[in-house]
């Protein structure tokens, strides 16, 4: 499932609200320690960003992300930050190493999140990151039952546990739950859109879907359940 740009760079921080809450959430967990050097990695408009820096106010910060038109949008948040415009999973870190990398709701749209964490944890002293668990939208997923469609696949907290490398202390972890409540299903897939989740489908599953959302009269929750972590490597 790609992460769309098109929509979201407009409507994005709007309709954030999971990724605003996970973000003030996770910096409470961060260590009261002198950050020097912070990367955002998937750093979209940079909302986690920002509050990543009130907290660190005095570091150094690289925004990266695959998309050059969220890059541009942070930027203007915080046009003193590098940027580097690249895919994170195939992006070298061995030239620099950061005191802390942050992944706030980003690693769900790596192909291969388990080399991503052996990675990112080789170069960053710290690395905090958050993920949405597989509970998550399960009333929005139920009402397309009936039809086979290509969902992303979030993982539990046990999965996410076994992808950590072993030589890694786990400092914190999480588990908060963020809920909205849409007036129909059409609404609610209007969020995902706005915030970038796209899922492509052929004609035919794109019509019953079209089918099912306009047939669903009722009010629907989004649930996000979300998983936060902070890494010590060692
Ligand atoms: C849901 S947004 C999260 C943005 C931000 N971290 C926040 O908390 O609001 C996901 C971001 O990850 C970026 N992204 C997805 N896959 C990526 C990859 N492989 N490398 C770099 N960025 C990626 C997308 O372009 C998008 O800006």
């Amino acid at each position: 499932m790609p992460f769309d740009t098109v929509t979201s760079v407009t409507n994005y921080d709007k309709n954030a609200f999971a990724q605003k809450r996970c973000t003030k959430e996770l910096v409470k967990m961060l260590p009261n320690e002198n950050i020097k050097s912070i990367i955002d990695i998937g750093a979209g408009t940079g909302l986690a960003t920002i509050e990543v820096i009130k907290k660190f106010p005095n570091s150094e910060v690289v925004l990266l992300d695959k998309s050059p038109q969220m890059l541009e949008s942070a930027k203007t948040k915080i046009p003193d930050a590098a940027i580097i415009n690249a895919d994170a999973e195939v992006f070298d870190f061995t030239s620099q190493n950061f005191d802390l990398a942050i992944a706030n709701l980003s690693m769900q749209w790596f192909k291969d999140c388990r080399s991503f964490l052996h990675k990112v944890v080789k170069y960053t002293k710290y690395f905090a990151f958050s993920l949405p668990l597989s509970n998550s939208f399960n009333e929005y997923y139920s009402i397309f039952k009936n039809i086979n469609l290509p969902l992303i696949r979030f993982y539990t907290i046990d999965e996410i546990l076994a992808m950590l490398p072993s030589n890694t202390d786990i400092i914190s972890t999480r588990n908060i739950t963020e809920t909205k409540k849409y007036p129909t299903a059409i609404e609610a897939t209007r969020h995902f859109k706005n915030i970038g989740a796209t899922m492509p489908v052929d004609a035919t599953i794109q019509s019953k879907i079209s089918a099912i959302l306009k047939s669903y009269k009722s009010p629907i929750m989004l649930n996000y359940d979300l998983f936060l972590c902070v890494l010590k490597g060692t």
